[in-house]
């Protein structure tokens, strides 16, 4: 049996864990909508100079007519669009503190991309998915609220709520026959975490204090992962939360 073709929509696609996420569906033989807020065009032209499907929309996941043009681009291009990937989210432009100097307006906005972001990206695919009778949506959540890592505390909230999103919404949408899970990677050396010194040296403690493999984490160890959660195998999974973190935490 050859495994089917998907038309996926990967946000915050561009960069980082994204751009590895798109890169390796494209790879596997999926058509990809890379859409981010900025470097979308220019991330799907190396996927084409590759000879992969790739489109790029300039898109911010909180604004509702942006990813309604991402739905829009997606079923111009390839016809449809079976899976949504909510990766977008601030995390490496934040810089660590104690949780009582962050003011509320970073609370707000951290809130606002990480958490409305997937919730208006997922409420504007679930109409295409139904119609189709099948859809995938893959949320990008992260370790850290299983941990209580400190010094990020809006961050952390928001991750924590990705987690609860899917699995209420994975019970919500099993009548349609669309599964939703997460991915929770580890602390990962993506473009903006390099960039980072704060964020790089915190790579350093994680490995040598918690992780069962004991290297450092690359976007590339977290694909394998999604390309498994939008394969026909894992049609029966659903509202589950997979750990990508070189066994740190066990959940
Ligand atoms: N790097 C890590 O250690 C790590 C660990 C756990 C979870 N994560 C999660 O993985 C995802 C990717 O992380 P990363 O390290 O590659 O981050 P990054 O900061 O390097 O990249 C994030 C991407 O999202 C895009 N983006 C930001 N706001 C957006 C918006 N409003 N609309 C559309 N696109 C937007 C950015 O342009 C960028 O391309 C994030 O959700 C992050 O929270 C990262």
């Amino acid at each position: 049996m050859t495994a089917a073709s998907r038309v996926i929509a990967v946000t915050g696609g561009a960069s980082g864990i994204g751009f590895a996420f798109s890169e390796a569906l494209a790879r596997a033989g999926h058509q990809v909508v890379i859409a981010d807020l900025r470097g979308a065009a220019e991330a799907a032209q190396r996927l084409q100079a590759q000879g992969l499907k790739a489109i790029g929309t300039q898109t911010d996941v909180v604004k509702p007519a942006d990813v309604a043009g991402m739905v829009e681009q997606a079923v111009k291009a390839f016809g449809r669009l079976d899976v949504l990937v909510n990766n977008a989210g601030l995390f490496t432009t934040l810089a660590l503190k104690p949780f009582d100097q962050i003011s509320d307006a970073e609370w707000m906005r951290v809130m606002e991309v990480n958490t409305l972001g997937p919730f208006v990206c997922a409420k504007a695919v679930v109409p295409e998915m139904r119609k189709n009778g099948f859809g995938r949506i893959v949320n990008i959540a992260s370790t850290t609220p299983i941990k209580g890592t400190p010094n990020m505390l809006h961050y952390v909230a928001s991750k924590g709520a990705v987690i609860a999103f899917t699995r209420s919404l994975a019970r919500e949408l099993g009548k349609d026959d669309i599964t939703v899970n997460a991915i929770a990677p580890g602390f990962t050396l993506s473009d903006g975490v390099l960039d980072n010194d704060l964020h790089s040296k915190m790579g350093d403690v994680v490995r040598k204090t918690s992780r069962s493999l004991q290297r450092d984490q690359v976007p590339e160890d977290l694909v394998g992962a999604l390309v498994f959660l939008v394969s026909d195998g894992a049609g029966f999974i659903t509202g589950q939360t997979i750990a990508v973190d070189g066994g740190s935490v066990f959940i």
